[in-house]
């Protein structure tokens, strides 16, 4: 039986190519995609998620617009990474079919509370303001939910576990932090992919695989190659953040956990957006308090990296 997954995101060059991945992917049904305001404005990441499924020949999926930006304060895009159309300036044409009608708040409570209980797993990619705004309207959805997948959060726990949009915090959480709080504290099953792994070298596209991904000569390959060309000199290797989440629901054996406490801080002033992992292993017994989370904290770099070329690449 397939895997059923909404997938919620601010496409974002590596939500596309997440996109692209889960299209690839049989193991997987696509009930639809929800977008957020995140790497860029609403407008363009619901764009975009209809570009890529285009792209793909997989526009019968619906698209959900969802919030603007987060729950309580202002959104930051960041084009200066992801291009002024959020996916790497690449001249996509504009999709032909719109967003489905409705909000992507009421989709997800709609498919998990009455159509699919039990059965879906949420892919949340993005800031997590629609996630937690559906759970807001109906906590029950967190106990119906197989998995809430988060990329997302920086937990401390291997050398690269320590923010991207500042020292402490990651860009998903640290662009709607009370979001974050809600959901990891809404009781659902919570596994999370933070740059503790997603920015570990061997899991990223190398300047070798950038290189082969331009030879390969597919539709989807060419797509990617542009995609990165900036990027590719900014950091290298690339990472593949988003992905990396949409890849556990593929492939769960080669990801390691561990079941951790996971706060998140709101309003510091240094620290907006910190994902605080209770580390203490010392800490007596009574003293700590219930973990609320999976925390990936290993994988086997080339194994992601090989399934993700191959489906998206190749489409093997
Ligand atoms: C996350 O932030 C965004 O820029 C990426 O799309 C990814 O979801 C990485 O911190
Ligand atoms: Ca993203």
């Amino acid at each position: 039986m397939r895997k059923k997954v909404i997938l919620d995101m601010d496409p974002g060059i590596d939500d596309a190519i997440a996109i692209l991945l889960a299209c690839r992917s049989p193991e997987l049904e696509i009930l639809g995609i929800t977008t957020v305001g995140g790497n860029v404005p609403l407008e363009l990441t619901t764009k975009n998620a209809l570009r890529m499924l285009e792209f793909v020949g997989a526009e019968n999926i619906p698209v959900y617009a969802g919030m603007r930006g987060p729950i309580f304060g202002e959104l930051r895009t960041a084009e200066f990474v992801h291009g002024q159309d959020g996916i790497g300036d690449v001249n996509l044409p504009e999709p032909s079919k719109k967003p489905a009608k409705g909000h992507a708040v009421d989709f997800i409570r709609k498919e998990v509370m009455e159509k699919n209980p039990s059965e879906i797993s949420i892919v949340a990619t993005g800031p997590l303001s629609n996630v937690a705004m559906a759970l807001l309207l109906e906590p029950e959805i967190a106990r119906r939910l197989s998995s809430i997948v988060i990329m997302g959060g920086a937990y401390a726990t291997t050398p690269w576990g320590y923010g991207n949009e500042s020292p402490r915090a990651e860009f998903n959480i640290a662009t709607d932090p009370l979001a974050a709080k809600i959901v990891f504290n809404s009781g659902a099953e919570i596994y999370a992919f933070g740059l503790d792994v997603t920015m570990r070298p061997d899991a990223g596209i190398s300047k070798n695989h950038y290189e082969e991904i331009g030879r390969a000569g597919t539709k989807t390959g060419d797509l990617i190659h542009k995609m990165l060309r900036r990027f590719v000199h900014l950091i290298e290797p690339v990472p593949m953040h988003d992905p990396m989440a949409l890849a556990y629901t593929i492939k769960p054996e080669i990801f390691k956990f561990r079941r951790l406490h996971v706060d998140v801080e709101v309003c510091g002033t240094l620290t907006r957006g910190e994902t605080l992992a209770d580390l203490r292993e010392w800490l007596p017994e009574s003293f700590k308090k219930p973990a609320n989370a999976n925390i990936c904290v290993d994988l086997d770099g080339k194994a992601f990296i090989d399934l993700l070329i191959s489906r998206v690449v190749y489409g093997r």
